[in-house]
């Protein structure tokens, strides 16, 4: 989630927003939403969407320091999902510029109730293995030195992309699932809407996620 992508807040904003009606909609949680917006930036998203629903709780973090810090606590989105009640959540919201999946783990590690889930995966269209951060590489068992070799290998970046959400399937039930997809100014962006709905224990083999490995010999 931390490699140089695009700086323009919501260039997609009508994408994003219809994405989340749709789902919140599927989902039947229209009059009753509950979000944490982990990269809320200056909040469009979640603005807009009070003309479709009812929000009745809006927490919002963000990396980088906002002017209006009373609304935004200066929070790590990974470091936000592992730290505040995430049962008192509906939904998660995860749009940064770059890639989600750090937030994204800590977060199938949590979450427990039915959430509908968003998280946005911009990449370069280049698409060369360094806009994938190191502890994702790592969570997957691929090694942080790879990084400048594999310059140009084209279905890496996909491959890592389908294999961090290919692992949703050991936590949670996927029952409704949306994407849009944009390319943009040398960069290819994914928008995804997940209706999770978490299984009472993750399913085995929950490895490389968590790196526990459960090996039978
Ligand atoms: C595309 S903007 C988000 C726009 C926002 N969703 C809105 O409704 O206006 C991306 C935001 O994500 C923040 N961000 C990027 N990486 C982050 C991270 N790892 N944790 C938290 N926020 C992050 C950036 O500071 C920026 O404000």
């Amino acid at each position: 989630m931390n490699k140089g992508h695009h700086k323009t807040d919501n260039r997609s904003l009508g994408s994003k927003i219809a994405l989340r009606r749709w789902l919140l909609d599927k989902m039947g949680i229209t009059d009753d939403v509950r979000v944490l917006d982990t990269c809320a930036g200056a909040g469009l998203v979640w603005s807009a969407m009070e003309e479709h629903c009812t929000i009745k709780r809006w927490t919002r973090t963000d990396i980088k320091p906002r002017k209006d810090a009373k609304l935004t606590l200066r929070m790590e989105a990974a470091v936000a999902i592992r730290s505040l009640p995430i049962h008192e959540f509906n939904v998660v919201d995860i749009d940064p510029y770059g890639e989600p999946f750090d937030a994204y783990r800590a977060l199938l590690l949590r979450i427990r109730k039915p959430t509908a889930v968003f998280l946005t995966h911009g990449q370069q269209s280049l698409r060369v293995l360094s806009s994938i951060s190191h502890s994702t590489l790592e969570a997957i068992g691929l090694p942080t030195a790879w990084v400048g070799p594999i310059r140009g290998m084209t279905g890496m970046l996909d491959y890592v992309k389908d294999l961090c959400l290919s692992q949703t399937w050991s936590y949670a039930d996927v029952k409704h699932a949306g994407m849009i997809y944009h390319r943009t100014g040398g960069c290819d962006v994914h928008y995804y809407g997940f209706a999770l709905e978490p299984y009472p224990e993750p399913v085995t083999p929950i490895s490389p996620l968590t790196q526990k490995r459960s090996v039978t010999v």
